[in-house]
């Protein structure tokens, strides 16, 4: 039993990996899933489809990796955060999950803080409630699907579904429950405050576990399917911010990842929960026992670059196939040949609305300052730039509130692009590394599934051993000089549009 698995249930698919003891990846398969957007800004997956991908994934990457289930030691779960899968009576899904990058329950967040009182959603969850966390998507069921809502028995976090699949119990762990308006993240409880202010029954909710703590066994049933062992352990895990916090190393004081997947999340470890008192970051708990982080959400990072390529940059694909090169290694090429600042052209990245620091379901993207001297590179570049201006947002936030960088450890598909680290820290000002592994959040939890089994003496002890820098950009004074009246421009943009954003939604509504 010397190998540890991580499964990660991503908005894209799900991935598992296998490790051995001493933390080396021996093999991972993904399966994809997709993703529903029955309206503008609505965001839902089937659970069935997640389930589906995992009996596919995690066979797959056991026969990559040449290990026999029954070598297992124990399994780790991640996933997206903040969605809400409602289970009726018997187990089974209502209606599809409603996901972290859905905006439709704006009204909602209202109603909670109304009823709660905003000074007691502050002091209990150090966060605002947000559109896209799990609890006004259980009120927006009520407000709009009574009979949905009455079937209700259970609500699970996406990654707390598959513990279901796989163990029938119903567990959850610290630092995903943290993104639900729900848990009393200070004290690492449920709330019965934030439950009756959202018309949460507490038998709704799932056991809350720390996320190295064992939370339940694999049923024979789900051990047939997967090829594990009846009884494997299954720990409490992570969301897949603080699960790929761990598998990055952000686990002591000074160090922070900025990762550019879909969304863009600056992630800061925190030995208390630290509060920006605008409450612009969110404080949530740490996978690391007893501990929190600090973290700022761009919610379109890699995704602005990917919405771009799919709309303006199809040839490159073709051209890419043609080649056999990647399209974002073309179109980045292009960017790095205009000058910083993209004489004068800026991009905001808001494709889906906000989080940091603007906690905004009405902001949308924009291009601004185009003339008939910007060719498409430059736009290329400006979209690259603005997803670090706002990463930028979240580093200034967290140095406001006493956590600073000594180093920014840059993780996700967009690290690979070394034109994008490049001009990411030269707009941050903080050396940006990259590690010898990058294998996120599911990294992370195997890491917690060894260290429950004494693989390692504790989370970080797991971290120092198995992961070290391979890369390292230095910002360039110049440059970094050159950005700062940039930034602050772009920020002014969001100033000066953010009553015709909220305009815009009232027009779309009419
Ligand atoms: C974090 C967040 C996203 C999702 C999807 O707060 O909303 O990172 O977890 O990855």
């Amino acid at each position: 039993m010397s190998h540890f698995l991580g499964i990660d249930i991503g908005t894209g698919g799900a991935r598992c990996l296998v490790i051995d003891g001493d933390g080396r990846v021996k093999g991972s398969a993904t399966a994809e899933y997709p993703l529903s957007t029955p309206r503008p800004l609505w965001a839902e997956q089937q659970p069935e489809d997640w389930w589906q991908a995992v009996l596919q994934a995690v066979p797959e990457a056991l026969r990559k990796a040449g290990v026999n289930g029954a070598d297992v030691g124990a399994i780790g779960l991640s996933g997206q955060m903040h969605g809400a899968v409602f289970l009726d009576a018997a187990g089974q899904v209502i209606r599809p999950a409603i996901l972290w990058c859905d905006q439709r329950t704006a009204a909602e967040c209202e109603e909670i803080t109304a009823r709660a009182g905003a000074d007691t959603v502050a002091r209990i969850t150090l966060n605002p409630v947000l559109t896209g966390f799990q609890a006004p998507k259980i009120v927006w069921l009520k407000n709009n699907e009574p009979d949905a809502f009455a079937r209700i028995r259970k609500v699970l976090l996406p990654k707390d579904y598959i513990r279901f699949r796989m163990t029938r119990a119903f567990a959850t762990e610290v630092s995903d429950a943290s993104g639900t308006s729900l848990l009393n993240v200070r004290e690492r409880r449920w709330s019965p405050e934030m439950m009756a202010a959202s018309f949460v029954e507490p038998d709704w909710l799932p056991e809350c576990f720390e996320s190295v703590e064992p939370s339940a066994a694999v049923s024979a049933e789900a051990a047939e399917q997967l090829g594990l062992r009846p009884g494997t352990p299954v720990v409490g895990g992570g969301g897949d911010q603080a699960a790929g916090g761990v598998g990055s190393g952000i686990v002591e004081p000074g160090l922070v990842s900025s990762s550019l997947g879909t969304s863009g999340v600056v992630f800061a470890y925190a030995d208390e929960p630290f509060v920006d008192p605008q409450m612009r970051t969110h404080t949530f708990c740490h996978a690391v026992p007893g501990k929190w982080h600090v973290m700022g959400v761009v919610l379109s990072a890699g995704g602005s670059l990917r919405w771009y390529r799919d709309t303006f940059c199809r040839d490159f694909k073709t051209l890419a196939a043609e080649k056999g090169a990647d399209p974002y290694d073309l179109m980045t090429a292009e960017a790095a040949e205009i000058p910083a600042g993209c004489d004068g052209l800026f991009f905001l990245p808001y494709l889906s609305g906000e989080r940091t620091p603007y906690p905004d379901p009405y902001a949308r993207g924009v291009f601004f300052g185009a003339t008939l001297a910007h060719t498409r590179a430059h736009f290329t570049r400006a979209v690259l730039e603005g997803v670090g201006f706002a990463l930028k947002d979240s580093f200034d936030i967290l140095r406001s509130i006493g956590v600073d960088a000594t180093q920014v450890r840059v993780m996700g598909g967009g690290a690979r692009s070394a034109v994008w680290r490049r001009i990411l820290t030269d707009i941050v000002g903080r050396a940006h590394v990259t590690l010898n592994v990058d294998e996120g959040p599911a990294f992370g939890v195997a890491l917690l599934a060894g260290v429950s089994q004494g693989a390692w003496s504790s989370v970080q002890e797991a971290c120092r051993a198995t992961l070290s820098t391979v890369e390292r950009d230095e910002p360039r004074a110049e440059a970094v000089e050159r950005y700062a009246p940039l930034h602050a421009f772009y920020s002014s943009l969001y100033a000066a549009l953010r009553e015709r954003f909220a305009g815009l939604a009232r027009l779309a509504d009419e």
